[in-house]
């Protein structure tokens, strides 16, 4: 998400037991668009294409959009490709064999949000679009195993930091991940990069929905073309997006947007 620029006052909201419960059935349905689209995602397919299958687990599911009508987006996925690093719409789009391709998509069961992305190549990847789609999965990784009791959410941010800079890659500074429950968009702003033992505490019970953004020319500056939603780095070069919805469990972090 666009960063919001606002101070978290207090802590960070915990789910109960039975919130958890109703989130992790909303994550699983995002796990399995995720899927979906994943083996249908081929070359000669459009992206609007991948759009319609995703509307198709929803519709089995009984699920909600989330991203659907938000400010106006017209889809139920962003479907971002090569240059383009979030928010791209699905539409006529041809994928071609070597496309880096970015999903993110959502689901509301019963009032409550689940987010994800991940990327992918479409037919045969290069070592270069394999490192980079590598390293964004190594930073998410990284972020996910700081959401512990007692850390804080700069030690999310500096995780994903530190594996993306180690790497020579860039990470647009505008954009972050965010807090998530009974809506997509919630407190706090989970930016991706940080200084350790800086900012809210973590607790048992808090959820959020981390997403690395890897530009792989290394610049942190992207741009936002004329259709008011897609976001293209700056110098062209590929990028990578990837994100889950993790609660901060009892015994070690949960992904709930994973089967
Ligand atoms: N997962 C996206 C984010 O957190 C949500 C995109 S909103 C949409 O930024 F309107 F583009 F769908
Ligand atoms: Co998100």
């Amino acid at each position: 998400m666009m960063m919001a620029r606002r101070r978290l006052r207090g802590a960070l909201p915990v789910r109960s037991t039975e919130e958890l419960r109703t989130m992790r059935a909303a994550g699983r349905v995002v796990a399995e668009m995720h899927q979906a689209i994943r083996a249908a995602a081929v070359p000669g397919v459009t992206t609007g294409d991948l759009d319609l299958v995703a509307r198709g687990v929803l519709d089995l599911r009984g699920a909600e959009s989330n991203f659907f009508g938000y400010y106006g987006y017209p889809a139920v996925i962003c479907a971002s490709v090569n240059d383009e690093v979030i928010h791209g719409i699905p539409g006529s789009r041809v994928l071609e064999d070597g496309d880096l391709l970015s999903i993110d998509c959502g689901a509301i069961v019963d009032g409550w949000h689940g987010d994800a992305a991940f990327s992918m190549v479409v037919g045969t990847a290069t070592d270069e679009q394999h490192r980079l789609i590598s390293t964004a999965e190594a930073a998410l990784a990284a972020a996910i195993r700081a959401m512990r009791p007692g850390n804080t959410l700069g030690d999310i941010g500096a995780a994903i930091e530190g594996v993306v800079s180690a790497a020579g890659y860039g990470s647009p500074h505008n954009y972050c991940g965010h807090g998530i429950g009974q809506d997509m968009h919630e407190d706090p702003d989970v930016e991706n990069r940080g200084v350790p033992g800086r900012g809210p505490t973590l607790r048992e019970g808090v959820v959020l929905a981390i997403e690395p953004m890897l530009i792989a020319g290394g610049r942190d500056d992207v741009r936002e073309l004329s259709d008011g939603w897609t976001v293209v780095t700056t110098d062209g070069s590929l990028a990578a997006h990837v994100e889950h919805t993790v609660v901060v469990g009892a015994h070690g972090p949960e992904i709930l947007t994973r089967l």
